[in-house]
């Protein structure tokens, strides 16, 4: 089937004028996330200030400019009922950065106010089957408030990014093992996208052999390894003086891919409302190890979790838990 074929996938976008989207766009209208015969049409939500509808205006024109055979229509907007409007999938990524002075609290709150709107939003004017990615931060808690504020929309289709912490962890196991990054398997990120995640290497394997075999080493694991990834968001920030775009975006172009179109059977992790399993409470938004087919994610059951892990697993599970408890007066 050729591109003219296809029915378009309506795309949203919010923050599309900021670094990640700047990243973004340009390869959703590529076909690198949905696929070289896939037309899409991208609805694009940006501030109602005259500075970020500008900007948007520019990423629009540049869009253009490109003449992308798939990119079958745009719409900019300060309204996130046009944005939502009919969208098949949404990528949360504009959120209120941390300002001078401000509290991880008052971040909280203020990053509450917006994923309550525009969960509500969602709800009233998204596809039924609308696939959600939370990418502004906190994710998590974000995508965890954007799910509680859409009640007629399935708690499935809420998730949140922890694919760039999957992916540095891969990096990170292929450089200290000297293999290659895409022969592991089976690597999880548990919990929350903030350095109190726990990737989860006891599982993985290269070429179908045990990867803990080549890397037999637990001061590695818990002190390098372990706060290297749960800290790379930060030596990011510290090296550009901003925080990582392309990385994130690619990280959430490969979750929506895989979600979409399928992960051949190989692990990948997501912050998905938990099911209960693994000691985590249901509904908590949690990083989990999935496999996805036929456009739904499958979590990965029955895997041991040592006393190491429960206590990495409990310590990332603490915090989500205190973000949830700091918006619980907004969610009703
Ligand atoms: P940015 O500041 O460059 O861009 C954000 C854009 O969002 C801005 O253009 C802003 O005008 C817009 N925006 C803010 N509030 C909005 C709202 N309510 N509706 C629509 N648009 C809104 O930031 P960025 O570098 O693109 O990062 C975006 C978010 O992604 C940040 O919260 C960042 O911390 C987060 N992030 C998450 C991950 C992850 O792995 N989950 C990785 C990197 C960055
Ligand atoms: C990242 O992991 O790169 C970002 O979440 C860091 C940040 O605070 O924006």
């Amino acid at each position: 089937m050729n591109a003219s074929q296809k029915t378009p996938v309506r795309v949203a976008v919010t923050g599309a004028a900021g670094q990640i989207g700047y990243s973004l766009l340009f390869r959703i209208a590529s076909g690198e996330m949905l696929g070289k015969d896939q037309p899409v049409i991208l609805q694009l939500l940006e501030l109602p200030m005259e500075k970020a509808q500008a900007a948007l205006k520019g990423v629009m024109m540049e869009l253009e400019d490109c003449a992308f055979p798939l990119l079958a229509g745009m719409v900019g907007t300060d309204d996130a009922e046009v944005a939502f409007k009919d969208a098949d999938i949404a990528l949360l990524v504009g959120a209120r950065p941390r300002g001078p002075g401000m509290e991880r609290k008052d971040l909280l709150l203020e990053n509450a106010k917006i994923f309550t709107a525009q969960g509500a939003a969602l709800n009233k004017v998204a596809s039924r089957d609308v696939k959600v990615l939370v990418v502004g931060n906190p994710a998590n808690t974000n995508a965890y408030i954007a799910m509680k504020s859409a009640p007629d929309l399935p708690a499935k289709n809420f998730t949140a990014m922890l694919r760039l912490d999957h992916n540095r962890a891969l990096s990170q196991l292929a450089n200290k093992a000297g293999v290659a990054v895409g022969d592991i398997e089976k690597l999880v990120v548990w919990g929350n996208h903030s350095p109190t995640m726990y990737p989860d290497y006891r599982f993985a394997t290269v070429n179908g052999q045990s990867l803990k075999d080549k890397i037999n080493d637990a001061d590695w694991n818990a002190n390098e390894f372990i706060p290297k990834v749960g800290k790379r968001g930060a030596a990011i920030i510290e090296a550009r003086g901003l925080s990582s775009a392309a990385s994130a975006a690619n990280a959430a172009i490969d979750h929506i891919r895989d979600w979409v179109l399928g992960s051949n059977g190989k692990w990948v992790t997501m912050g998905v409302p938990s099911d209960g399993s693994y000691g985590i409470p249901e509904g908590v938004m949690y990083g989990v190890p999935v496999i996805t087919a036929n456009g739904e994610y499958t979590r990965v059951e029955g895997l041991e979790v040592d006393a190491f892990s429960r206590a990495a697993m409990d310590k990332t599970l603490a915090e989500l838990e205190e973000e949830r408890a700091g918006v619980a007066h907004l969610l009703g």
